[in-house]
């Protein structure tokens, strides 16, 4: 069985469907701003994100799963606690996540946050009618992250909103998990607002959208870090040099 089709698969198709963001991609692909795609075995790679990613390998999961917003995803949320967790034990500072609809991965982010006296920051304007929001999900939010609410600041807004970059900026942070508004200016902007993240930023179904995935190997270029974005995770991960084998 192969991996699912994606989105966006065809650069031709895809350029006379969206000729500005065709002509804005090829002039990045030209102009070398995109970083490469490393898979889960680049050999640069520290050893403990190695083992993490071949501890939560997905590569039948993924085979098994024909739908391409799900293909990959099974064993995310052990992934992105395990980089958490890396990630607090390395480096100072708050976790993020941005984009949380009912919080089932803020649980197990504020759980890390816990476990290493760190906060998390919850960022989701929870807008009914938007994206992924229907109506309930922010009281079904506050109900799961009640056990943990000690340690998790949520705020209620736009991740692009300018007071809120402006407070994210003030926070040091040693994780990031990107997942909110799935459009390339948007994705790049949070990506962007973590970008002083000392340790690993997680980006989540940049597999299957590839507006998504390009975005993301822009970013990682700007920001001088690893791109791995194995072709079996639904995420795709900016790794700083501080994580790569010298
Ligand atoms: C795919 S869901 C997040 C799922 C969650 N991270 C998880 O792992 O369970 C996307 C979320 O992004 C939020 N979102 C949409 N626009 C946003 C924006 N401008 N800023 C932050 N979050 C946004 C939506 O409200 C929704 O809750």
């Amino acid at each position: 069985m192969d991996l699912p089709v994606l989105k966006h698969q065809n650069p031709l198709v895809y350029t006379l469907r969206h000729p500005s963001k065709g002509l804005y991609k090829g002039w990045h692909w030209l102009s070398g701003g995109l970083a490469r795609i490393h898979d889960r075995n680049a050999e640069n790679l520290g050893a403990e994100i190695q083992n993490l990613f071949s501890n939560c390998d997905e590569t039948e999961t993924a085979l098994a799963n024909p739908d391409m917003h799900h293909s990959g995803g099974l064993r995310q949320r052990d992934r992105l606690v395990g980089l958490a967790d890396l990630c607090a034990r390395k480096y100072a500072g708050d976790m993020v996540e941005i984009g949380a609809h009912v919080g089932e991965t803020s649980v197990r982010l504020a759980e890390v946050a816990v476990r290493h006296k760190r906060r998390l920051i919850v960022i989701d304007p929870w807008l009914s009618g938007s994206q992924d929001c229907e109506g309930d999900e922010y009281e079904m939010f506050l109900e799961r992250i009640q056990p943990y609410q000690q340690s998790v600041d949520i705020w209620r807004a736009s991740s692009m909103e300018p007071d809120i970059l402006r407070r994210l900026r003030l926070r040091p942070l040693c994780f990031g998990f990107v997942d909110g508004w799935h459009i390339m200016k948007a994705c790049y902007s949070d990506i962007m607002a973590c970008g002083h993240t000392a340790g690993v930023i997680s980006v989540d179904d940049s597999r299957y959208n590839l507006d998504l995935q390009f975005i993301s190997r822009v970013a990682a270029k700007k920001l001088g870090r690893l791109f791995v974005q194995d072709p079996y995770q639904r995420e795709c991960h900016l790794i700083p040099d501080s994580l790569l084998q010298k």
